[in-house]
């Protein structure tokens, strides 16, 4: 997506050569009116999937999952990342390791809002490991939902977690891949051909 990776960069920062800073418009601010056409593309990809709900991680992912269900017209689930205080029954959890934390994280959502009949689109700001993707995954299949693909704004390409989820058969739509970084520079995948 081209308007994205303009975006990207003029307001984005490479802090390291692996670490993207995109705090102005997802990650802290949020550009509400661009946010809306990423949500516009990622449904213009997903639009004959019968989509039923999308699920997501809070709190980046909120907002493109949010985007995205007011364009399919669906409902849209976060995951949450610690224990609820009215969240308690009914839970479908998963483990998902930080690889910069080096921990494990419990997150939940509750089986009332997923079920066997749904066709799940996982939407994620970031993918670099591949964790909380994974995560996901494995909570849409313990609710015997069936998973239509993922989609990311933001994949770091020079990290495996695409990878390991296209291994699985799992559609991977990353509206930008980012082939390397370097203070002050950005690359994308298409541009590494060149
Ligand atoms: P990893 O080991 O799989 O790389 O992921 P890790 O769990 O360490 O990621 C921690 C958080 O950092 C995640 O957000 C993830 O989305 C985000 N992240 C990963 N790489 C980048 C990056 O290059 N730039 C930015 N800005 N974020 C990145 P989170 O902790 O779930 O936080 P949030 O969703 O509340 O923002
Ligand atoms: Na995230
Ligand atoms: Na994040």
């Amino acid at each position: 997506m081209k308007a994205l990776q303009e975006k990207i960069r003029t307001e984005g920062r490479a802090l390291s050569e692996d670490v993207l800073k995109v705090d102005s418009f997802l990650n802290h601010q949020i550009d509400p009116v661009f946010m809306q056409e990423i949500g516009q593309e990622f449904a213009r990809r997903f639009k004959d999937e019968n989509i039923t709900k999308i699920i997501t991680l809070e709190s980046s992912g909120i907002t493109p999952a949010v985007m995205t269900g007011i364009e399919l017209g669906v409902q849209v689930v976060f995951a949450r990342k610690s224990k609820s205080l009215t969240l308690q029954d009914g839970l479908i959890t998963s483990s998902v390791y930080s690889f910069t934390k080096e921990e494990s994280k419990e997150i939940s959502i509750s089986s009332d809002f997923i079920n066997e009949n749904d066709r799940v689109l996982v939407i994620d700001d970031f993918l670099a490991n591949g964790q909380a993707a994974l995560g996901l995954m494995q909570m849409v299949a313990k609710a015997n939902a069936q998973l239509v693909g993922i989609g990311i704004v933001i994949e770091k390409a020079f990290q495996n977690g695409g990878m390991k989820l296209r291994e699985n058969d799992v559609r991977v739509e990353s509206l930008a891949q980012i082939s390397s970084m370097a203070k002050g520079k950005i690359t994308f995948v298409e541009e590494e051909a060149l």
